[in-house]
């Protein structure tokens, strides 16, 4: 394929990951959401990769704002938090969108799900080409480095 610009991912965030640096450290770290869009658009940068973000806690929003971006991207990177686990709205949206994208979690959901097994539940994980969990930001690195490969 000729490819005549760079591509562009939307790196997207559901409810309570503005609260970043605010939630428990054992799990999400210190850093807030700002360090990490502006951490992932430097990765970004040194692979060519153009990345827009966007955070909602309103579903109704963050729905509206997948389906604008229907032909508007290459990709994506979705750390869908809660909703991950039971919003079948979000999963239809992403169905229907068709760009190939990266399921993102900060903290180890696997491990997590001994005590909360809800966090094993993922409604979008087989839409994606992977999902990656517990790396904290360094997941969202590999998760472009996915991509990468796809644009390639
Ligand atoms: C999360 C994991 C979810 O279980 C949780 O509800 C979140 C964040 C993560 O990044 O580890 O809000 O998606």
């Amino acid at each position: 394929m000729t490819r005549y610009d760079s591509p562009r991912v939307a790196l997207l965030h559901g409810p309570n990951l503005g609260m970043l640096g605010r939630r428990p450290s054992q799990h999400y770290g210190q850093f807030s959401l700002f360090d990490l869009e502006r951490q992932v658009q430097a990765w970004g940068a040194e692979r060519g990769i153009r990345v827009g973000c966007f955070q909602s806690d309103h579903e109704g929003a963050f729905l509206e704002h997948i389906h604008g971006l229907a032909g508007m991207i290459d990709g994506a990177i979705v750390n869908p938090g809660a909703w991950t686990h039971y919003q079948w709205s979000i999963r239809d949206a992403l169905e229907a969108l068709g760009a190939p994208f990266v399921e993102v979690h900060i903290s180890d959901v696997e491990a997590r799900g001994e005590a909360e097994p809800h966090r094993r539940v993922s409604v979008v994980r087989d839409l994606a080409l992977t999902a990656i969990w517990g790396r904290g930001l360094d997941g969202y690195r590999d998760a472009l480095d996915r991509l990468a490969r796809e644009f390639a």
